[in-house]
């Protein structure tokens, strides 16, 4: 708790292009929780490293993902939106959470048996480590709450694990966090391959709609999206995956039930639906890219987020990690 709020963390990477999945399995969900939490949103740009980067690219992305924090409708007064790595005590907390971990839970995790297989020339330990530096970013604030993505959720579970085992040891020192995955839009597919999760490093630019998108990108898209033969507009996630996917954008940016949707497209073709989803997509990402926009102008307002949501951050983190510390048995500072 932080006076009398439970605790959000959550993150994203800034490498490759933000997804409408990354928007509406996390980014939306993010918003509608802000007030109701003391909330931490974090540019987890030390995760990004784990694969090989352009220096100065990942510097801008990472400006550019914090800037579309605050465009998505976090208000940086209000909420912690900062740097991860302006902030020591994730990495300082990792290394203690390493000495906790198994080999055998990290080679479990999915996301390592992808990258690992994508990157197979760079296998590096920090990969391999992912997970335990994710679990430093969510205990370092006692999180209560973690809104992700379903393919999140293993990570999650293994923070939860890692708490646990720590408290048991030690006493309850962390809170056991709670992962929080939206109703609708929390595993949004790939428009070219609805079996596979829409990802920002897909290498078919057709397979995911990226939140700078301009709207005729948008529409060629969704009128390019792989559907079936099947012609009704129903949620059958068994035999028509690609309209599924197609259903559950369309509910998350308009906010209507799938029932609803069901409804109205009763009698119509897939072109029909297609342009409709395509719309409300435009429509949700409209007010987003207009206020990514004003934001790139105003240079020194991000500066002065930066600078002093990292101080909050590092105020809060040292809590924890001064009781980490002396918890496995760190010699206390002098002061
Ligand atoms: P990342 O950067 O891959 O994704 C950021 C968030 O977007 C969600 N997401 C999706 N949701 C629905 N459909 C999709 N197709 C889709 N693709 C991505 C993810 O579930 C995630 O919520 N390891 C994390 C970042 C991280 C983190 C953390 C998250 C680091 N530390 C602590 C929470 C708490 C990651 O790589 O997310």
């Amino acid at each position: 708790m932080i006076g009398d709020k439970k605790v959000l963390f959550s993150g994203m990477q800034a490498t490759g292009n933000l997804t409408i999945g990354n928007y509406l399995g996390a980014l939306s969900n993010w918003v509608k929780l802000s007030d109701e939490y003391e909330c931490f949103y974090s540019v987890v740009d030390m995760h990004s490293i784990t694969v090989r980067q352009d220096p100065a690219e990942l510097r801008s992305r990472a400006r550019k993902l914090l800037s579309l924090y605050i465009a998505a409708g976090l208000d940086p007064e209000k909420n912690c939106i900062y740097y991860q790595s302006h902030v020591s005590g994730h990495a300082e907390l990792a290394w203690i959470l390493n000495c906790f971990t198994y080999m055998g839970e990290l080679s479990r995790m999915t996301q390592f048996k992808d990258k690992s297989s994508k990157h197979a020339d760079n296998i590096n330990a920090g990969l391999f480590t992912y997970p335990v530096l994710m679990a430093a970013d969510i205990l370092l604030y006692q999180a209560d709450v973690v809104p992700v993505g379903i393919d999140q959720m293993q990570h999650l579970e293994l923070t939860r694990d890692i708490a646990q085992r720590f408290n048991a040891i030690y006493g309850d020192v962390f809170t056991v966090p709670e992962p929080y995955i939206g109703k609708v839009g929390a595993k949004i597919m790939s428009l070219q391959d609805p079996s596979k999760k829409m990802s920002k490093s897909d290498e078919n630019p057709n397979a995911s709609v990226y939140l700078m998108d301009d709207p005729d990108t948008i529409m060629r898209k969704f009128k390019r999206a792989v559907t079936d033969s099947v012609g009704v507009v129903k949620h059958d996630e068994e035999n028509q995956s690609g309209i599924c996917n197609l259903i559950d954008i369309y509910s998350a940016c308009t906010g209507m039930s799938v029932e609803a949707i069901e409804t109205e497209f009763e009698g119509k073709g897939y072109g029909d639906f297609k342009t409709k989803v395509g719309e409300s997509v435009v429509e949700k990402l409209r007010p987003l890219q207009e206020k990514m926009a004003d934001l790139e102008k105003n240079k020194d307002y991000i500066d002065s987020v930066i600078k002093n949501n990292a101080e909050k951050a590092q105020y809060f983190s040292n809590k924890t990690l001064r009781k980490v510390q002396k918890k496995v048995g760190f010699p206390e500072r002098i002061r």
